[in-house]
């Protein structure tokens, strides 16, 4: 049920655009008076937070978070709620302990304000789940947090500040390891992680990007490349790499224009993001079947193609294999 609900969650949070220069939160100043009014007016002054509101209302949150000595918290609007499919919002209500926990990831206990350009930047949530924040955009820096736009930043309330976003975060459930390992449809890449000896080099990196073929994605490969794979670790090894952006945390909401990114593998080819006019993402080829998801390390996009790097490619036909 949860894990359900958790999927509907992710599938409702998407929208795209251009990835720069990833974002920041500095620490506001200690001792800098904090004015503006308490939180819950402000919320209800705004007029676009009564989901929200009455949500918190009803876990208890909304005095917890009001009466904190500090706080920083990520308000989805009534739109963002009215965006979720019906049953995910029942379910929401009629589950007491996701719904908190869900809200909780929301909030975190200390004031920062979003400011300048930076490098990819978590947040401790008062769920004890990391919230990823990022920025794109050269002209106008635009932040996200988990990839959900942060449409209005830093309105200061007495305790702390409140940013509006257009979705509602999802917790992320493990590294991205452990949620490889547990979705149904990435039995393959799992095996492949594990045989290649990658799962640690995938789990130490705490701010990584993988863009992961699904099983049908890897049905569609000859045998015969597979075989080959299969007795030349080395070559294994560059093609899974080749799926992997490293150090660096990249959600479909930047992915808008064509933009290329190096990847993991050891001559740090690029890939290419894309994006046609039907909202569809590809990276080169292969296109993303499901964005978005966050991990406690990085995020996961599931693709639709096996991506072999042109090096590899050769090395398999020099076999007589023919790649087609
Ligand atoms: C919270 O719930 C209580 C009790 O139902 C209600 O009196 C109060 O007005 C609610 N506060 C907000 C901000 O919705
Ligand atoms: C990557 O993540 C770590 C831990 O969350 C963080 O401290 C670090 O600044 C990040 N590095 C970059 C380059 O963003
Ligand atoms: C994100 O929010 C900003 C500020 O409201 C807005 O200008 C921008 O168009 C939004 N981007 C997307 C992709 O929704």
């Amino acid at each position: 049920m949860a894990t359900h609900l958790v999927l509907l969650l992710i599938l409702s949070v998407t929208s795209s655009w251009a990835q720069t220069t990833p974002p920041a939160a500095t620490h506001r100043p200690k001792n800098t008076p904090a004015p503006g009014p308490d939180m819950v007016t402000e919320m209800v002054n705004r007029g676009n937070f009564n989901t929200l509101l009455s949500l918190l209302n009803s876990t208890g949150l909304l005095n917890t978070l009001q009466s904190a000595p500090e706080i920083t918290l990520f308000a989805p609007t009534d739109d963002a709620f009215a965006r979720l499919p019906a049953s995910t919002l029942q379910a929401l209500q009629g589950d007491a302990n996701l719904l908190k926990s869900i809200l909780s990831f929301h909030a975190v206990a200390d004031s920062y304000t979003f400011r300048g350009h930076y490098r990819d930047h978590v947040l401790m949530s008062l769920n004890n789940k990391p919230i990823r924040l990022s920025a794109y955009g050269n002209v106008h820096v635009y932040v996200a947090v988990e990839g959900v736009n942060v449409t209005t930043r830093n309105i200061r309330i007495q305790n702390g500040y409140l940013n509006e976003i257009d979705g509602v975060m999802v917790p992320p459930e493990g590294n991205i390891v452990d949620i490889v390992e547990k979705k149904d449809d990435l039995k393959e890449i799992a095996s492949l992680l594990t045989q290649s000896g990658l799962k640690d080099t995938v789990k130490n990196d705490m701010n990584i990007t993988v863009f992961l073929p699904n099983d049908n994605a890897f049905r569609q490969v000859d045998s015969a490349v597979m075989t080959y794979l299969g007795s030349h670790p080395d070559d294994l090894k560059e093609v899974i790499l080749y799926h992997v952006v490293s150090r660096t945390t990249l959600y479909s909401i930047g992915m808008k224009h064509s933009l290329t990114f190096p990847t993991a593998d050891h001559h740090h080819d690029r890939i290419m993001t894309l994006e046609d006019d039907m909202n569809n993402i590809y990276i080169n080829n292969a296109k993303l079947v499901e964005r978005d998801i966050s991990a406690t390390n990085g995020v996961i996009h599931v693709i639709d193609k096996v991506l072999i790097p042109a090096k590899i490619l050769l090395n398999i036909e020099e076999q007589g294999i023919v790649v087609g």
